[in-house]
């Protein structure tokens, strides 16, 4: 497939990209590479270094350093602000070579990826504002004694991130990280290192001390694991699958570090029979195309109310027919590849074990072969769907809906329960009780009326049940980047 032209900043930095342990840009010990495939076309693109255990060592000891002699925490908060500010302008205002990146490295379209790099830089901006306001307090007690609280930095903080939203997920990691006065190793998904590695260049650019934050490129099984379980390590922030967040956590004992966990999803999209059926049918498209469907909150289980089942569903497979797919790097492109050859495998694979368990392909189904080797898949919508079936239970992360006919409210909210997740749902009704019900009675860490997959760095965002544990953005963060300390002066 043709790809629109690069930029000269991104051809170079994919010539030689390395990863950044103590302010210097290495290769791994060993010497090893590994391959990064564009998924738009299945070529290698490049090869980054393959970090492992004693780059994960080394990483962690500069982190340690960087800790201990406070270049980072003892600075007038003031300046970290400075520092924190200066990041997202960078980001900011290189957004054209970072989205070119992203979308050569994720297969996501570039004007998409454009507006990721813009939220990324936003994550950084909003934290900006926390090192001068977070502080401990004075403690009352009878007159014999003075007690107060220091708000401290937990540490060495590190960041495991996937491969669906890689600038904006490193973001969410690094920047309350830092924002807290911690130092920080950051190991990026194997398919998408290079954003990353780039925010690492970058943070040393906009005046982060040596040292402090560490990216390291590497598998899950090699430098992910040795990060999960080192025990140098005091705190690990996971997001990715739930199979993986268990083994975290299971890697976090012998430390007892701390571990928060934003896992997977399956989250339901209910349409009533009083919404907009307009913005019902964008908003639901969205919610389950967007970025070819592998979003944690994909609204993925399309719950629809029997009295416009029918006509909805007309909608919105005139609409999913019509999705434009293709080339990323083009302006007008809706919809880019999934991100990997396992990934198209393992969502074709469910689109099989849909159509044997009964349910209907109503749009789609297969691999989308017409733009050659890259790893398209037809957004797929599935009709005739019981909430029991597989396909409607696991996790696909891919362009892959299940129509689910309910009868009314109460049904709704029990169909949208029944799943070992909990990380969101939409409701699109105009009944404002109607609206306030169902929020209420949905057991998910982010609920939407009328809009979908909406999300700002001053709102907390996180899981109920198995989508995870602990709360990313907003002032939520800063509780579990900070530890308190309880200091007693007898007066007597
Ligand atoms: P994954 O959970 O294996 O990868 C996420 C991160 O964890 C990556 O950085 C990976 O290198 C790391 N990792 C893997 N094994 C590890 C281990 N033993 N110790 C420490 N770190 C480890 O996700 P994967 O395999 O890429 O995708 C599989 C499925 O997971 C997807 O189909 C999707 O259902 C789900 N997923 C969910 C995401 C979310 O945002 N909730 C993001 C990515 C995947
Ligand atoms: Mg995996």
């Amino acid at each position: 497939m043709a790809q629109a032209e690069l930029l000269p900043e991104v051809t170079k930095f994919v010539d030689a990209p390395k990863m950044v342990i103590g302010g210097k840009s290495v290769d791994a010990t060993s010497g090893e590479m590994f391959d990064v495939i564009n998924p738009a076309t299945g070529q290698v693109l490049t090869q980054v270094p393959r970090g492992g255990a004693l780059d994960v060592d080394a990483a962690v000891n500069a982190a340690r350093e960087a800790h201990q002699d406070r270049r980072w925490a003892g600075l007038r908060p003031g300046k970290r602000t400075e520092v924190l500010y200066k990041i997202g302008e960078l980001i900011k205002r290189n957004i054209s070579e970072l989205a070119q990146l992203e979308s050569l490295d994720s297969g996501k379209p570039v004007s998409i990826a454009s507006g990721e790099m813009w939220a990324a830089g936003d994550v950084f901006r909003y934290y900006a504002g926390w090192p001068t306001k977070v502080f401990g307090e004075t403690n009352p007690t009878d007159d014999n004694m003075f007690v107060y609280s220091l708000r401290e930095p937990v540490g060495v903080c590190g960041g495991i991130i996937p491969w669906n939203f890689p600038l904006i997920m490193a973001a969410w990691k690094v920047g309350p990280a830092l924002a807290c006065g911690n130092t920080v190793v950051l190991k990026p998904a194997e398919q998408t290192p290079l954003t990353a590695i780039r925010l690492g260049e970058l943070c040393l650019e906009a005046g982060v001390p040596e040292g402090v934050v560490n990216v390291v490129s590497g598998f899950g099984h090699e430098a992910g694991q040795a990060l999960a379980q080192h025990g140098d390590v005091d705190k690990i922030a996971f997001t990715g699958s739930t199979e993986v967040g268990r083994k975290i956590l299971h890697a976090s004992e012998g430390n007892l570090k701390r571990v928060t966990l934003e896992l997977g999803g399956k989250s339901p999209n209910i349409v009533f029979s009083d919404a907009n059926m307009k913005r019902a049918i964008k908003g639901s498209m969205n919610g389950v195309f967007l970025n070819s469907g592998q979003v944690c909150t994909a609204g993925t289980r399309i719950l629809v109310e029997r009295s416009v089942h029918d006509d909805f569903v007309t909608s919105l497979l005139d609409s999913t027919a019509a999705m434009k797919l293709g080339d990323p790097l083009k302006e007008d492109t809706q919809m880019g590849p999934v991100v990997s050859q396992e990934q198209l495998e393992r969502v074709t694979g469910y689109i099989e074990i849909g159509r044997s368990e009964g349910a209907e392909v109503a749009v789609g189904g297969a691999r989308a072969t017409e733009l050659g080797d890259g790893y398209f898949v037809q957004p797929t919508v599935f009709t005739g769907v019981r909430n029991d079936m597989r396909i409607a239970q696991e996790e696909i992360f891919g362009p892959v809906a299940a129509v689910i006919e309910v009868a009314d409210v109460d049904e709704a909210i029990a169909v949208a329960n029944d799943t070992i997740y909990g990380l969101a749902a939409a409701v699109w009704t105009s009944d404002v009780t109607k609206a306030h019900k169902v929020a209420r009675g949905i057991k998910a860490g982010t609920v939407w009326v009328n809009t979908a997959g909406n999300v700002e760095p001053s709102v907390s965002f996180g899981g109920y049940k198995q989508s995870g544990f602990g709360r990313e953005l907003g002032k939520h963060s800063i509780d579990t980047y900070t530890q308190t300390k309880s200091v007693w002066v007898n007066l007597r």
